[in-house]
């Protein structure tokens, strides 16, 4: 059975934090899924970290889709968020319904997410009324960053409060949990306070409910561009490096493949096939 919005909104009432971390692949998810992760977010920073673009603009419905489906398979247990990618919701609430639909039936995700505050209101509203769960993502929404810039918002008075209003909005619209990315703590903590569904914070200080990060950068995998918040856990691309340089001198110098890794034609059927070539 996997995570229900229910139970992500029992860990609000019950004041207890909730892990949530991105993946993009089977294994990936297998493991996120077996250490106890209660959500996983298929977030479109897959353009980012594995697709090697410069930004979440370039990623289509067809990759999030493949991606989600990918994840979906490798997870049994946790409750998979999928993100609806640049231009596949900001058009008409119609088309978001029409594409946010296709995470649910055709990709297997129970959820969707999406950027935007009060100007999101009405597509979160269209989307929840038919029966698709929705998790809203205001501050920095790096859809827009070509337009807003790489950096915190809401560090100013009006600025604050519009990301209040926004918080509010998109809860009102009736989202079951809200993304708040490089906020200030002290507006993330307003915004938790003030709101009934769990705020899941990524750059956004200690005060949200829940906490979210790219699964590469915290486990090391990329690191072309490393967020000042995230924190470093382990160091695979240094690991896979070491094992990739390990297998190239090996393969140089004769050292594999073994035995161990080599199959062996029968003597007899050797002989046989010595004597006709
Ligand atoms: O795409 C993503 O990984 C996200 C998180 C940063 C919240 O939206």
């Amino acid at each position: 059975m996997r995570t229900s919005i229910q139970k992500i909104q029992g860990f609000k009432n019950n004041k207890e934090k909730f892990p949530v971390l991105t993946a993009y692949d089977y294994p990936t998810a297998k493991i996120i899924d077996k250490a106890g992760v209660p959500m996983i977010l298929v977030g479109d920073s897959l353009g980012n970290v594995v697709l090697g673009y410069e930004s979440t603009v370039f990623v289509t419905m067809e990759d999030m889709l493949h991606h989600t489906k990918a994840v979906v398979r490798g997870s049994d247990s946790a409750l998979v968020l999928a993100d609806m990618p640049f231009m596949s919701y900001q058009t008409t609430p119609v088309e978001a319904l029409h594409n946010a639909s296709k995470f649910l039936q055709e990709a297997g995700a129970q959820a969707v997410k999406l950027e935007g505050g009060e100007n999101m209101a009405e597509t979160v509203e269209t989307l929840v009324s038919r029966g698709i769960p929705v998790v809203g993502h205001i501050g920095f929404t790096p859809q827009s960053s070509y337009q807003i810039g790489q950096r915190v918002q809401g560090k100013t008075l009006e600025s604050a409060l519009q990301l209040i209003r926004d918080a509010k909005a998109i809860s009102e619209a009736g989202a079951f949990a809200l993304v708040l990315e490089l906020i200030p703590s002290e507006v993330a903590e307003i915004i938790t306070k003030t709101l009934s569904i769990p705020t899941i914070g990524i750059g956004a200080g200690p005060h949200c409910d829940s906490q979210v990060q790219v699964v590469s950068d915290m486990l090391g995998l990329f690191t072309d561009f490393v967020p000042r918040h995230a924190k470093s856990y382990a160091h695979i691309a240094d690991e896979m490096e070491k094992g990739i340089k390990d297998y190239v001198t090996e393969v140089k110098d004769e050292v594999f493949p073994t035995n161990a890794q080599t199959s062996h034609l029968d003597q007899d059927v050797l002989k046989d096939l010595l004597k006709q070539i």
